[in-house]
C-alpha cells in the first residue's frame, strides 16, 4: 500500500503564482481539491505558509453578533485571511479551499486527499508549514489522522474557533494568526501535528475537545500542553519531541478506508449491536468501554462470540474523557491505551487499510504505551 503522492496530485505548482482568484459566492464553496484559491504577494524574506480551509465555525456567520449557535458555514479561505491582515506581515499565504462543511461532515475522501496535498506541500523546500482550518467538533480526528500519515518534521497546525466570525469576541481571527505564526516558527518543527485554539498549543495525539460549548475546550488533561502563546509568540514547555507511539502509515491512492464502527457501552447495552455492526460491513469495532474498557457481562459475551466466530478486530477504549485501557483487560479485545474511541477508530482504520493482521494491530496500539 505504499504510494507516491506525487502521482496523485494535480500540478498545483503551475497555479502557485496565479493572481488571486475571485471569491466564489459563499454558498457555492463546495468544490473539492480543485485549485489554489489564494496566493498573497510574495515577500521573499517571509516564511511561506499554506492554509487548507475545510469549513467549520471559524468560517461561519450568524444572523447577529450575539448568535453563537445555529449559524451557517460559508466564508472562504480568502475571507478568513482578509479578516486578519496582520498575517501578511509575518508570512506569505497560499490557500486551498478543500471543502466548506461543518466538521461533522468531514469524511474519508476529504481526509485522504487533504493528507496527500499536505505531504506534497511540505516536500516543497520553501514551505515552512501548513495550517488546517476546521470545525472543532471532529478537529481532533483530522489532527490525529494527519499525525499518522503526514511524513514531515514541518509543523502541521490544526485550528478552529468556537464562535462564528460574526460574533462579539469572535475567537477565529486571533486563533488563525496564532496558527500561522506557529506554522512558520522553526522551533515548532519536530513536534508532530498540533492543535491550537485559545492560546494553547497541544499535541494532536492527546488533545481533545472537552466541552461542547465553551471557548476554552481544547486541551489534554494528563499529557498536558506543548506550549502557550504570550503576545502571539509561541513559547514551548519542552524541546521538540513527538508523542510516543505514533505509527506512520503510508497513504494509499484509495480514499476508501476500512469501515470501523464505534459502539458506546452503558448499562443494559444491547448485545446485538456487535453483530449488527459486523453485518453492516464493519471491518473493525471500537467500543467506548465503561471505566478502563469494560462491557456488561452480556455485551462482553456477545462481543467475544463475534470475535471467536469471525476474528473481527475489536478495540477497547474508554468512554471517560481521559484515562487508559491496559492490555488484557478484555481478553479478545485490543487495548486502546490512552487513545479515546474516536482516535482509536482512526488508528484501527489505518491499520486495517494497510493490511495489518490482529497481532500487528495490537502492536500498533501497544506502541502508545511502551513497557517501562
Ligand atoms: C497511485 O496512482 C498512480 C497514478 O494513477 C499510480 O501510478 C500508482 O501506481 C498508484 N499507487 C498505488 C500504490 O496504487
Ligand atoms: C518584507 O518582510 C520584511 C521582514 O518582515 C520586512 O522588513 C519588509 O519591510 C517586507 N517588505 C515589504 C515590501 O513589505
Ligand atoms: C517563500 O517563497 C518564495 C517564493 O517561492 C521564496 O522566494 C522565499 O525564499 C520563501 N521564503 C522563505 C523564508 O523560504
Ligand atoms: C505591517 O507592518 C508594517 C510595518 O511594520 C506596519 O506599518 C503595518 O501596520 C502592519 N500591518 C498590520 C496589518 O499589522
Ligand atoms: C465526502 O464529502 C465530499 C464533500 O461533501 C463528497 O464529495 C464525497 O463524496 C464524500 N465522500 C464519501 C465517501 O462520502
Ligand atoms: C517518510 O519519508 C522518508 C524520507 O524522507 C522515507 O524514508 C520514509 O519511508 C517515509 N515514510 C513513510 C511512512 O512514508
Ligand atoms: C472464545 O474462544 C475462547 C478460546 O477458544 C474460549 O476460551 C472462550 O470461551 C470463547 N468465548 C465464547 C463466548 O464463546
Ligand atoms: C453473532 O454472530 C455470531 C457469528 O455469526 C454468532 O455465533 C452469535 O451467536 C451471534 N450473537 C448474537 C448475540 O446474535
Amino acid at each position: 500500500m505504499k504510494i507516491s503522492t506525487s502521482h496523485m496530485l494535480p500540478a498545483f505548482t503551475a497555479l502557485a503564482l496565479a493572481s488571486p482568484i475571485a471569491l466564489p459566492h459563499p454558498q457555492e464553496v463546495h468544490h473539492l481539491f480543485t485549485r489554489q484559491d489564494i496566493q498573497t504577494p510574495i515577500n521573499a524574506s517571509l516564511p511561506n505558509v499554506t492554509i487548507f480551509a475545510t469549513g467549520g465555525t471559524i468560517a461561519s456567520q450568524g444572523s447577529s453578533n450575539t448568535q453563537t449557535v445555529g449559524y451557517q458555514v460559508g466564508l472562504g479561505v480568502q475571507q478568513l485571511v482578509d479578516a486578519v491582515p496582520e498575517i501578511l506581515n509575518i508570512s506569505n499565504i497560499a490557500g486551498y479551499q478543500i471543502s466548506n462543511v461543518g466538521s461533522g461532515s468531514i469524511n474519508e475522501t476529504i481526509l485522504v486527499r487533504l493528507a496527500s496535498m499536505i505531504n506534497a506541500e511540505l516536500e516543497k523546500e520553501d514551505i515552512a508549514g501548513v495550517v488546517i482550518t476546521h470545525g472543532t467538533d471532529s478537529l481532533e480526528e483530522t489532527a490525529f489522522f494527519m499525525e499518522s500519515v503526514v511524513n514531515s518534521s514541518k509543523p502541521v497546525v490544526c485550528v478552529g474557533a468556537m464562535r462564528p466570525a460574526t460574533a462579539l469576541s469572535a475567537d477565529g481571527p486571533l486563533n488563525l494568526l496564532q496558527a500561522v505564526t506557529l506554522a512558520s516558527t522553526p522551533n515548532a518543527r519536530g513536534r508532530g501535528t498540533m492543535v491550537t485554539l485559545n492560546d494553547r498549543i497541544g499535541s494532536a495525539f492527546y488533545t481533545t475537545k472537552n466541552n461542547a460549548n465553551s471557548l476554552d475546550t481544547f486541551y489534554s488533561t494528563e499529557a498536558g500542553q506543548l506550549g502557550f502563546f504570550i503576545n502571539q509568540v509561541p513559547y514551548f514547555y519542552y524541546a521538540p519531541a513527538t508523542p510516543i507511539g505514533v505509527t506512520h502509515f503510508p497513504l494509499t491512492n484509495s480514499t476508501d478506508l476500512a469501515q470501523v464502527d464505534i459502539l458506546y457501552a452503558h448499562q443494559d447495552m444491547d448485545p446485538t449491536l456487535f453483530n449488527a455492526s459486523y453485518a453492516a460491513g464493519a471491518q473493525g469495532i471500537v467500543f467506548a468501554g465503561m471505566g478502563a474498557g469494560g462491557l456488561s457481562s452480556v455485551a462482553r459475551l456477545a462481543a467475544e462470540e463475534l470475535f471467536n466466530a469471525t476474528g473481527l478486530p475489536m478495540v477497547a477504549s474508554h468512554r471517560s474523557p481521559d484515562g487508559f485501557v491496559p492490555s488484557g483487560s478484555e481478553g479478545f479485545a485490543i487495548a486502546s491505551g490512552f487513545l479515546n474511541p474516536q482516535k482509536a477508530r482512526i488508528l484501527l482504520q489505518l491499520a486495517l487499510t494497510a493490511g495489518y493482521g490482529y497481532e500487528e494491530i495490537k502492536e500498533a496500539f501497544a506502541l502508545g504505551y511502551p513497557a517501562p
